[in-house]
């Protein structure tokens, strides 16, 4: 039997990260892992509580109670937050905004990194973020850096969010992208970027199987050069 691989996929938003983890943990029979959701969770709490989110030391009182989960049914996997799934909850431009923020507070990455360490440790997980191949799985068997020029990114984006019936502006959605990129980026603990040992992906003008198909090529590449 085949190893079940650990693959990671980092990447600033808009880049194609959750159609190809999505697509790649299907075709491979993997669980998919989206690590933002995690972010957006505690980012949601915080809104609902009506903590003020630039208060790191209220944030960090809330990270000693929180619970966070990740519930696994046939189809999908949701996000809990104190025993209630907020996975549709979680897409908001507010709670987007709010989760680029509190990621770079320590009490919270630290509370999130065991959450996705504990699902990610028997293999078999395609999980996607900013800091998947640095920090959360560096040993991952497989490494993916996907970017795409930022005007691709930014439609991608828009169109992801009329999808749900969030009417933006599209040059606003767009600004807002880079603004977070460059929050994600810059921030001195896990930071976005790629780690050496990634495969660039650059998806400007690529579908989404396009680049499902490129990374199924580096797993059957892999997997053909370990004895199994
Ligand atoms: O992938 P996303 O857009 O759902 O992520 C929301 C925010 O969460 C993103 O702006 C930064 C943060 N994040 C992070 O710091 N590390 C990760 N591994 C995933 C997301």
């Amino acid at each position: 039997m085949k190893k079940r691989l650990t693959i990671a996929i980092d990447g600033p938003a808009g880049a194609g990260k959750s159609s190809a983890a999505k697509g790649l943990s299907e075709q491979l029979a993997y669980l998919y892992l989206d690590t933002g959701a995690l972010y957006r969770a505690m980012a949601w709490k915080i809104l609902e509580g009506k903590i003020d989110p630039s208060e790191v030391s209220k944030v960090d009182l809330l990270c000693q109670c929180i619970e966070i989960k990740l519930a696994l049914s046939e189809t999908h996997i949701s996000v809990w937050v104190d025993g209630k799934d907020v996975s549709s909850l979680i897409r908001s431009p507010e709670v987007t905004a709010t989760s680029s923020l509190i990621s770079s507070y320590p009490d919270v990455r630290e509370k999130l990194l065991s959450v996705q360490q504990a699902f990610g440790r028997e293999g078999g997980v395609v999980a996607e973020g900013r800091d998947i191949g640095t920090v959360v799985f560096p040993n991952a068997d497989l490494k993916f850096f996907l970017d795409a020029d930022i005007s691709v990114r930014g439609e991608r984006r828009q169109k992801d969010l009329l999808s749900q019936g969030i009417e933006v502006d599209q040059s606003k959605t767009t600004d807002d992208l880079e603004v977070r990129d460059r929050k994600d980026s810059r921030r001195p603990l896990s930071p976005l970027k790629k780690a050496e040992d990634a495969i660039s992906i650059d998806s400007t003008n690529l579908k989404p199987q396009e680049v499902i198909d490129l990374m199924l090529n580096e797993v059957a590449i892999l997997q053909s050069s370990r004895p199994s």
